[in-house]
């Protein structure tokens, strides 16, 4: 009897455990978005290219709960859309080496492009990070000379607020739905690894 209880209470622990580091872990996430100190403010996204993975940082734009999302931006004439649209299901891997703490997102992608949500976070989106939107080629094309893929007047400055709106032709506001969230926290007595669906069901998986 005394076995049971003491199983049943160490069991009730451990997913106390994991339920503090999970909900701990999305406090780093919202946190991330408008701290650029903050490791989790970039990540490596990973799409299917073909048949074969390809990753790329990108910069957490947004986040939610219920159900869990995470939002990033990109050009829509870029390699990762192009992927995207022949496949939807990509990941986001995030790394904190201080804490080291790592998560990895199964996701679902939903593409916001010229749409009441794209247009709401362009209207957010500031004049010096609107330029990368404005750029004459289609990012990944070939170059005979070395071109930065801006507007040359505005190497140095930011673009007039008119001028930026062209930009928001190729703007595009990427929503991950999260199909499933891997997080690993190390520890030199004993690393700690949980997945979750969906927040509320936390299963310990082996490191
Ligand atoms: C620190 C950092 C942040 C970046 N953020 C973004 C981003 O938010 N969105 C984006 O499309 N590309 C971003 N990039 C560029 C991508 O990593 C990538 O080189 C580019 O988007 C082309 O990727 P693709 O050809 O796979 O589409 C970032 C690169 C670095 C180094």
């Amino acid at each position: 009897m005394l076995r049971v209880i003491s199983e049943h209470f160490l069991y009730r622990e451990g997913i106390m455990k994991i339920k503090n580091i999970y909900n701990r872990e999305l406090e780093f996430l919202k946190d991330a978005i408008k701290n650029g100190k903050n490791p989790y403010h970039t990540f490596a996204f990973t799409t299917i290219k073909n048949r074969y993975p390809e990753s790329r940082t990108v910069v957490l734009r947004g986040f939610k709960l219920n159900p869990l999302t995470i939002f990033f931006n990109a050009d829509c004439r870029s390699s990762k859309i192009l992927e995207l649209k022949a496949n939807k299901y990509c990941s986001a891997l995030f790394y904190n080496q201080e804490r080291r703490v790592q998560l990895r997102f199964k996701c679902e992608a939903l593409l916001h492009y010229q749409n009441n949500i794209s247009a709401k976070v362009w209207s957010n989106t500031a004049l010096q990070s609107r330029k990368c939107y404005m750029g004459p080629y289609n990012p990944s094309e070939a170059l005979d000379e070395w071109h930065p893929n801006i507007p040359l007047e505005y190497l140095k400055t930011d673009p007039e607020r008119e001028h930026s709106e062209q930009g928001y032709a190729n703007f595009v506001h990427i929503e991950l739905k999260i199909i499933e969230l891997d997080v690993l926290e190390l520890h030199h007595d004993g690393h700690i690894r949980f997945i979750t669906k969906n927040g509320k069901d936390l299963h310990y998986i082996a490191p």
